[in-house]
């Protein structure tokens, strides 16, 4: 029996589940597309991350987690969570020389991970040092609710013949309490997923910090700038690189995603900044990489070095896609500063 098929069975047993139960079961369950043996976030897989575009993106962050130790001491840590095959991490450790740990719930990653440090399936009790999430909280179990005569009403999973489908329910007291809250401007129709699990997770970390900084990376935008999406909501799957099909159409096979709300993240400290990824990458010289890379590709040209003018092209599209305004550096980068005397980075 496959995993919708058990989906379908414990409908059948216990009636509907809420969203946030069915994505859970859907991408870390034993079966789920993060709880199998294959490893997602790499070229070959489903979804391609900034790490996974290029090393440097590592590399630059090397900065930001070297700055911050520079201006806290030892003892510090970095601690990546959700670091899937290690692609951000590996560039940073060959950049900078610094303690670090992951935190990792799937098998295929935490296996490919054991080879560059210890992983751990829980955050460390206490941490002082730099904690990096690069899309993990797209991907974190959420509700579902609608806009209906004026109301808010949740949609949770139920099962008709062989398909599961979406079925009103009762909006939650704690749901409710989000959206009053957090979602924004939503018209009539409009689709919101609830985020009340990356709020928990984002809580949870600063709770553990001593001192330091978490940067938190991901898609999405304010609760006013989603309003534009909100007629269809931004829920979707990834295959292969491309959109993929209903998110209630093959549980385990797909990716399942929304974009982060990040207004129901801003008013979780004091010392909360939201930047654009381009920006955030630019203050650590990534900007000024790229216009020497373009020079150096010049040289090599003018000296007949096809091997190493091809080399350099190749890093310059590596950052351009880092940094496109309306692609990778479009997304947010959204930084607590824990019990830190600021300092400005160079
Ligand atoms: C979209 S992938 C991103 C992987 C990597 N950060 C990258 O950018 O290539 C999301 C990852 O988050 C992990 N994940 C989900 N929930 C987690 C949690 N609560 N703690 C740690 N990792 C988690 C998944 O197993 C998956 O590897």
């Amino acid at each position: 029996m496959n995993l919708k098929q058990r989906i379908i069975e414990d409908i059948g047993a216990n009636g509907p589940m809420p969203f946030e139960r069915f994505m859970h079961t859907a991408l870390y369950g034993p079966d789920g597309f993060f709880g199998g043996g294959t490893l997602r976030s790499q070229k070959s897989g489903d979804f391609l991350t900034s790490p996974e575009v290029s090393s440097l993106f590592g590399e630059t962050l090397a900065k930001y987690v070297d700055h911050v130790r520079q201006e806290i001491g030892e003892p510090f840590r970095l601690v990546e969570v959700a670091a899937g095959s290690g692609s951000l991490l590996r560039p940073l450790l060959a950049t900078i020389d610094v303690d670090a740990v992951t935190v990792e719930v799937s098998p295929a990653a935490r296996r490919a991970l054991s080879d560059i440090v210890g992983v751990s399936d829980t955050l460390p009790t206490q941490i002082r040092g730099v904690v990096i999430a690069n899309e993990l909280l797209d991907n974190l179990p959420m509700a579902l609710a609608q806009r209906i005569d004026g109301r808010w009403r949740e949609r949770w999973v139920g099962a008709e013949d062989e398909n599961l489908v979406f079925v009103d329910a009762e909006v939650r007291g704690e749901v409710r309490g989000w959206l009053d809250t957090y979602a924004g401007p939503v018209d009539e129709g409009g689709w919101v997923e609830v985020q009340l699990e990356a709020r928990r997770w984002v809580s949870d970390v600063l709770e553990r910090m001593i001192e330091g900084s978490i940067l938190i990376i991901d898609y999405g935008e304010t609760a006013e700038n989603l309003r534009a999406r909100r007629r269809d909501g931004t829920l979707r799957t990834y295959r292969a690189h491309h959109l993929g099909p209903h998110p209630l159409d093959e549980p385990g096979e797909t990716d399942i995603t929304a974009d982060v709300n990040f207004t129901a993240l801003l008013d979780i400290a004091p010392t909360t900044t939201l930047h654009r990824q381009d920006h955030f990458l630019a203050s650590l010289g990534l900007r000024k990489r790229l216009t020497d890379l373009r020079k150096l590709e010049l040289d090599a040209a003018r000296a007949g070095d096809d091997m190493e003018r091809l080399r350099l092209r190749t890093l310059k599209t590596e950052v351009e896609t880092l940094m496109h305004p309306r692609g990778l550096g479009d997304f947010r980068v959204l930084e607590i500063e824990v019990g830190r005397n600021h300092t400005q980075r160079s």
